[in-house]
């Protein structure tokens, strides 16, 4: 499968995937000419950058854990040269040697090679690069299908651009893609199709489901048969604890069909390394990635130097072994409170809710049993009034719905809790249960 020929299709086809917006941004002057500062023996006179002599911070040491050994910390100082590009500006797409890391992590995870029409960039967390692509690719009215339900975090993104929402639905294996298909076959002629489709394709938030191989590729026939580019948000990639194999990325489907192009992939170090860091990457079309990055110049520049050099220096001296040993056990770890959620939720739920157990992620989308007579309820009292009122915070299923609309459904974080906070706030979601059940919870 590696050896096929793999078809993109040229810069000008993806022109129609540009907002206007993005057509309309410039790029920034100096910007655009910074890469010619590395040519050797040039003397820049370009960039009003600050000279670091004048910053007040003059070295860093910290320590990171051995991916092969927790019990174990490997102590890391920063040499003059990183601390020094720690603390200047940088290029708009990630400082070169981190980017160098990742395109052959991209390798490594889903078969796809530096230089064979795509690029990477990195950004303030894949939720930033995720705003630039939605603004750089889409126009108010245009249509859009958002699987249903979503990351609440990208819904304001698509509703502030007052685009035209298709909701595509999900089911415990993920998005039903002959649903898609239906959509797409039954269109009316006189609108133009979708251009975007929006989906976590692992550990969905809220849902916990990976989509299936079958789906995986039906989704990905229907975005050439109809035209439309594949957003694969992933950050739960690095947290997949399912029993099966996990299917290939999108990203990784489309080289081995040898017709690549049709898919932006999002990658977040949030979950792995460190939220707060802020780090995540693009990878996609060169066409649309260029979008994406002028964004960044016009936007914030480029993502946090310093934020890329702790990550580097930890990366790189882990090894991609290294991290993928890390993130093995950090799966486990998430294996392991999923476990102990269930348990509970067996313990204290059982005939109150429903649910799928998530293969990713740190989530339990669970639907409210509320009525007597077995018909649907709506959760948004029962969480939001009774739980509340109980001691015990959650989410509402109808916040994950683009369209607003009424749902049984609720989502559970256990990512943080220790076993004796999950007993309890089982315990209390119990008993907020059955104070909505006592209200008939149909609204
Ligand atoms: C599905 C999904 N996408 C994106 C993000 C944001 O990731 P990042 O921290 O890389 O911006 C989250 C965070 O919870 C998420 O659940």
């Amino acid at each position: 499968m590696g050896d096929l020929v793999h078809v993109c299709p040229p810069e000008a086809f993806y022109q129609q995937f540009l907002s206007q917006l993005s057509i309309n941004r410039t790029d920034d002057a100096i910007r655009a000419l910074m890469p010619l500062e590395s040519r050797p023996g040039l003397i820049s006179l370009l960039v009003g950058k600050p000279n670091t002599s004048c910053f007040p911070i003059k070295s860093l040491s910290f320590s990171a854990q051995d991916p092969c050994d927790s019990s174990k910390e490997i102590p890391i100082t920063l040499s003059p040269e990183e601390l020094e590009v720690g603390l200047q500006y940088s290029p708009t797409t990630g400082i070169p040697n981190l980017v160098d890391w990742l395109y052959k992590l991209q390798e490594i995870c889903h078969g796809r090679k530096r230089s064979e029409g795509w690029k990477l960039s990195v950004g303030n967390g894949c939720q930033d690069l995720m705003y630039k692509a939605v603004t750089s690719f889409i126009n108010p009215g245009d249509s859009v299908f958002l699987e249903a339900p979503m990351y609440p975090g990208v819904i304001p993104m698509f509703q502030t651009i007052q685009c035209d929402i298709h909701e595509v639905e999900t089911d415990a294996n993920g998005m039903c893609s002959h649903k898609l298909r239906q959509m797409l076959e039954n269109w009316p002629t006189s609108k133009p199709k979708p251009k975007i489709l929006y989906t976590v394709p692992y550990g969905c938030n809220p849902t916990g489901m990976t989509v299936s191989l079958e789906r995986r590729l039906e989704v990905l026939d229907l975005a050439h048969e109809h035209n439309f580019i594949i957003l694969e948000d992933d950050p739960y990639y690095f947290v997949y604890y399912g029993k099966a194999p996990r299917p290939p990325s999108y990203f990784e489907l489309e080289k081995q069909q040898g017709r690549i192009g049709r898919v932006i992939r999002f990658d977040s170090l949030s979950k792995v390394l460190s939220s707060g860091l802020r780090l995540g990457f693009a990878s996609g079309p060169l066409p649309l990635m260029r979008a994406i990055d002028r964004h960044s110049t016009n936007a914030n520049l480029q993502p946090n130097s310093m934020a890329q050099v702790l990550a580097i220096s930890v990366l790189s001296r882990w090894g991609h072994e290294g991290f993928l040993a890390h993130t093995t056990r950090v799966a486990q770890f998430y294996r392991e409170k999923r476990d102990i959620f269930e348990a509970a939720l067996r313990r204290h739920l059982t005939g109150l809710v429903e649910w799928s157990s998530p293969e990713s992620g740190f989530f339990i989308w669970f639907k409210l049993l509320l009525t007597e007579d077995g018909t649907d309820g709506c959760s948004e009292a029962a969480i939001r009034t009774h739980a509340f009122e109980r001691g015990v915070l959650a989410l509402p299923g109808t916040v994950f719905l683009p369209s607003g609309r009424k749902t049984a459904y609720a989502r559970a974080s256990f990512s943080q809790l220790e076993p004796d906070q999950v007993d309890e706030a089982l315990r209390r979601l119990k008993e907020a249960i059955l104070d909505a059940r006592k209200t008939g919870c149909k609204e």
